[in-house]
């Protein structure tokens, strides 16, 4: 798939934290691999300031977040060669002028990003048409979360739409361009001997995890208003649920992938009244120890009201109602300040059901299939083979999975590229997004019933913790979370991965 040339990316949110962490290290790397044509970056913000300081606050995000090995002065000077920089008040039709003498009208390829606040999306919308800057072959990608509820996530949808096709919205959600899941998809659907196993009858449960060392950072002002469960929860753990739990679509299409992606969604038991408590866990961290270093509790970071309930943990179990998965509980977690910073879909086949050896806790020896998403990406299988020596011990042991690298656990991270056991760069996940928007391949991007379905399943929960008086459970800094996640799969007879 190629990127039809020359293009424009207009890049809104230009200087805000995910396109500095994110998407300029993501174009950086694109452009180091020479895999970026003939094309502009045009990054819209809001501070009046000159190219060079821009330049030198992208230059010095760009390195911060790139390994050594990567960094490359004539890579970096050829991206800077097509930076621009607009300072536009997005709100203000008028100011959308400065933009205009920006762009080539006869660009064939124009790419609008809104990495901004998405209460801002239609008012951008609206005022691109007014200045006449979309064209048929326009596309906008659409950062995550959209909207804060299903009632907001269809209003925006509906201004937006109003001037996009639906063929020209790319709704990112970057979990999705992490080389692992396509991986996943690869294995279940290339190969026989898993997908054989994928249902019911032989897996006993699945754990998906996302769990973050890092606390609020400098995003309190967005974190409060959001939380890990709009934040993480509604779009990452729910399109990795969707990756692991669906049908094999009969093409890798769009629409073939997107459709039955909207059938797991639809197919998720309803959580609502007594059934959030039950089977959802929230947590806000208290202080701790955090990699070594003592840490404050959330409602001490700066920006963060005192009295807060904005949830930075969610743990829930999660059923979904077809003949493949039912009775099968799906575990998902996710949290910041977090033991460790780790993303890992742990898929748990069931007992045998009876040994023949001497087995010491039969219940963790049963085979487990782990995708690893990071910090090192990668797939282990457990098996249990026998202790060497006398008797028939049985203990448990892991294969990788990683044929570049038979005997690491894992491929290999070095400072955010990974590289796979041969050397070769595994791709940033933004890096792989922002390709295949502007090759305009959809396949990796959520369609807009997607959204809705997800946002109608999640929305009950949200409203009852809003209608509640009652504060997120405290966790301590550096810890798994609240006591509460443990009970929810304890009191099921199971643990954690990290437990067992
Ligand atoms: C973003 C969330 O979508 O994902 C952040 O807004 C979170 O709060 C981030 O830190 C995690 O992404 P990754 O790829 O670093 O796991």
């Amino acid at each position: 798939m190629q990127i039809e040339q020359p293009f424009e990316l207009v890049l809104f949110g230009g200087l805000g934290d995910l396109a500095l962490r994110k998407l300029f290290p993501a174009l950086y790397l694109l452009e180091l691999d020479k895999r970026l044509p003939q094309g502009r970056i045009i990054a819209i913000g809001r501070s009046d300031l000159d190219l060079k300081a821009v330049v030198s606050k992208i230059k010095q995000a760009v390195f911060d977040q790139v390994n050594a090995d990567h960094q490359c002065e004539m890579s970096w000077q050829s991206l800077i060669a097509r930076i621009n920089y607009v300072c536009v008040d997005v709100q203000n039709a008028k100011a959308y002028q400065a933009l205009t003498l920006e762009l080539d009208q006869q660009c064939p390829n124009r790419l609008f990003y809104f990495a901004t606040a998405s209460f801002l999306y239609a008012d951008i919308a609206k005022n691109l048409e007014a200045n006449g800057l979309i064209h048929k072959a326009s596309k906008v990608v659409l950062e995550k979360p959209i909207g804060h509820d299903l009632a907001s996530a269809q209003a925006i949808n509906k201004s937006v739409a109003e001037y996009f096709d639906e063929s020209q919205i790319y709704r990112i959600d970057h979990y999705l361009g992490k080389e692992t899941v396509q991986n996943l998809m690869v294995l279940r659907f290339a190969n026989s001997i898993f997908e054989s196993q994928w249902d019911q009858k032989n897996i006993d449960h699945i754990q998906i995890s996302i769990s973050e060392s890092l606390g609020v950072e400098k995003r309190a002002g967005f974190y409060e208003q959001v939380g890990a469960f709009r934040d993480m929860m509604q779009n990452h753990l729910l399109q990795l649920l969707c990756i692991v739990a669906m049908e094999p679509p009969a093409k890798m299409e769009p629409d073939a992938v997107r459709d039955e992606k909207v059938k797991v969604i639809k197919a998720l038991r309803p959580i609502e009244g007594k059934d959030i408590h039950d089977n959802v866990i929230r947590g806000q961290y208290g202080h701790g120890v955090s990699e070594g270093v003592p840490v404050p509790r959330y409602r001490d970071e700066k920006g963060v009201d005192v009295k807060s309930h904005t949830e930075t943990f969610v743990a829930m179990k999660v059923e979904i109602e077809n003949w493949r998965w039912a009775g099968v509980p799906f575990y998902l977690r996710t949290g910041k300040r977090l033991a460790e910073r780790a993303c890992e879909i742990v898929v748990q086949f069931k007992e045998i059901p009876h040994s023949i050896f001497s087995m010491q806790h039969k219940e963790t020896m049963a085979n487990k299939l782990i995708f690893r998403l990071q910090p090192d990406e990668g797939i282990r299988l457990q098996l249990c083979e026998k202790k060497i020596g006398s008797g028939m011990k049985v203990r448990p042991m892991t294969l990788s999975l990683n044929p570049d690298n038979p005997s690491q656990d894992y491929m290999q991270i070095q400072g955010g590229q990974e590289s796979s056991g041969n050397g070769v760069r595994v791709p940033e996940a933004y890096e792989r997004l922002l390709f295949d928007a502007l090759a305009s391949n959809p396949t990796l991007f959520l369609r807009d019933d997607e959204l809705m379905h997800a946002w109608d399943w999640v929305d009950p929960i949200l409203a009852a913790w809003q209608d509640s008086d009652s504060a997120p459970e405290p966790y301590t800094a550096g810890s798994w979370g609240p006591a509460a996640a443990t009970l929810l799969l304890a009191k099921d007879g199971r643990l954690w991965n990290e437990n067992s």
